[in-house]
Formats: structure tokens, C-alpha cells, sequence
């Protein structure tokens, strides 16, 4: 199958992932290469409804049913957006995807990794990010760039978002390749620099024309 390149967007609370994101998007809009952004969860009538749930800081959620909520969101992403999008050869920008469930399920709130791997790759359809940005930030930091009401997971303590920047940085270590790291403190312009570095070689590899 002639696929197009999928780009995930990573980072913990305030890292300045979505802005990245955006401008990529607008960067590759303006060029005319065909592109379309998603987040996860979200980007469907359901998903944006589970998305609503999950946020939701009135609402209890236990870790295994918070695992399942944030993969019926993203299943329902892949096959309603996802697939047909690579399947039109665009290029799908991804405001989090697959190690976000990583680092804030199976680091942050302690589920089994292989157990969150296999319901993943059930929810995925075994897709994976060509390359993935992870925006790393110290999480005071990133928390204080907030300025809305936190939501259900922003709430939670300093020692949860610790764990889940340490369990982003362990998978960037473990998935070198795909996973580029770069510095949340550095200015939005410098980081979008540094992100086209990486994106305009791979999308040039893959035939697309900038
Ligand atoms: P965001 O759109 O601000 O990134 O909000 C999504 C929130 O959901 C964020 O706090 C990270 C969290 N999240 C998980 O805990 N697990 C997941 O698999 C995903 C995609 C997001």
C-alpha cells in the first residue's frame, strides 16, 4: 500500500507541543503539500465526546478504565481518520498519539507496559509514527505556561508529571530513530526551526516536493 508519513507530536502539560504542531501544519498548508492535523484523543464526534470525559476534573476515572477511554478514542481515530488520510498519501500531523499511553498510563499511573502495548496495538491497527517530536520540558515549567483551569490530568501532582517527562525520555532512549528530542525552553521559532530539520528530509525521502 502507497502510504503517506505520519508525525506525532509529544510532550507533557505546557511543552509547547500543539504550537509546534500548528505551525507545522500551516508551514506545509503554504507549500501546498497535502496535510491534514489531528489530536488524539479527539478529531471525531466520539472522540471529542471521550475527550470531554477524560478531562473532566469532576469526574473519577480508575487507570484501567482511563487506559481503555484514551484507545476507544484513538481507534476510533485511526480508522475513521487516520487510515484514509495515509491511504490519500497526505501527510497526518498528530497532536499525541501512541507515547502519550507510554509515558502517562504505563509510566505515570503504573500499568503494564506489555499489556498497554498489546491493547494499543489492537486500538492502532499496529500504525506507528514515522517520526515523533517530543518537546521536553521540566514540568514546573511547563506547568506555569497554563493559564486556563487544569483539567483532570493537569491536576494531577508535580511527582506524576515527573514520572511521565521520565517515561517520554526513556522511550526517546529506547527509539532513537524515530523519536527526536527537543528543548521546550528554547523560543517557538527556534523549535519549529529545528522541527522542519527533521520533518523536511523525511517527507522529501518519501517523494513529496518542498
Ligand atoms: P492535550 O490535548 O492538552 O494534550 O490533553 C490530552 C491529555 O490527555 C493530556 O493531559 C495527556 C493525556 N493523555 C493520556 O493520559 N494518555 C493518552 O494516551 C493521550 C493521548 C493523552
Amino acid at each position: 500500500m502507497n502510504l503517506g508519513v505520519l508525525v506525532s507530536f509529544e510532550g507533557i502539560e505546557g511543552s509547547g507541543k500543539t504550537t509546534q504542531a500548528e505551525l507545522l501544519y500551516h508551514d506545509l498548508k503554504t507549500k501546498g503539500v497535502p496535510v491534514v492535523l489531528f489530536r488524539d484523543p479527539g478529531s471525531t464526534e466520539v472522540g471529542e465526546r471521550i475527550r470531554a470525559i477524560l478531562l473532566d476534573p469532576k469526574v473519577k476515572i480508575s487507570p484501567w478504565c482511563e487506559l481503555f477511554l484514551y484507545l476507544a478514542a484513538r481507534s476510533e481515530l485511526v480508522r475513521s481518520a487516520i487510515i484514509p488520510s495515509l491511504k490519500e498519501k497526505k501527510v497526518v500531523i498528530l497532536d499525541r498519539f501512541c507515547d502519550s499511553t507510554f509515558a502517562y498510563q504505563a509510566f505515570g499511573r503504573g500499568l503494564p507496559s506489555r499489556r498497554v502495548s498489546v491493547i494499543n496495538k489492537i486500538a492502532t491497527r499496529a500504525i506507528k509514527p514515522n517520526l515523533t517530536i517530543l518537546v521536553d520540558i521540566e514540568p514546573t515549567k511547563g506547568l506555569k505556561r497554563i493559564t486556563h483551569p487544569h483539567d483532570r490530568i493537569e491536576a494531577e501532582d508535580r511527582a506524576y508529571h515527573q514520572k511521565v517527562r521520565e517515561g517520554y525520555l526513556r522511550l526517546a532512549r529506547r527509539a532513537r530513530k524515530r523519536i527526536k528530542v527537543l528543548d521546550g525552553d528554547k523560543p517557538k521559532e527556534e523549535l519549529h526551526l529545528e522541527v522542519k530539520g527533521f520533518v523536511y528530509p523525511l517527507l522529501r525521502e518519501k517523494g513529496y516536493r518542498l
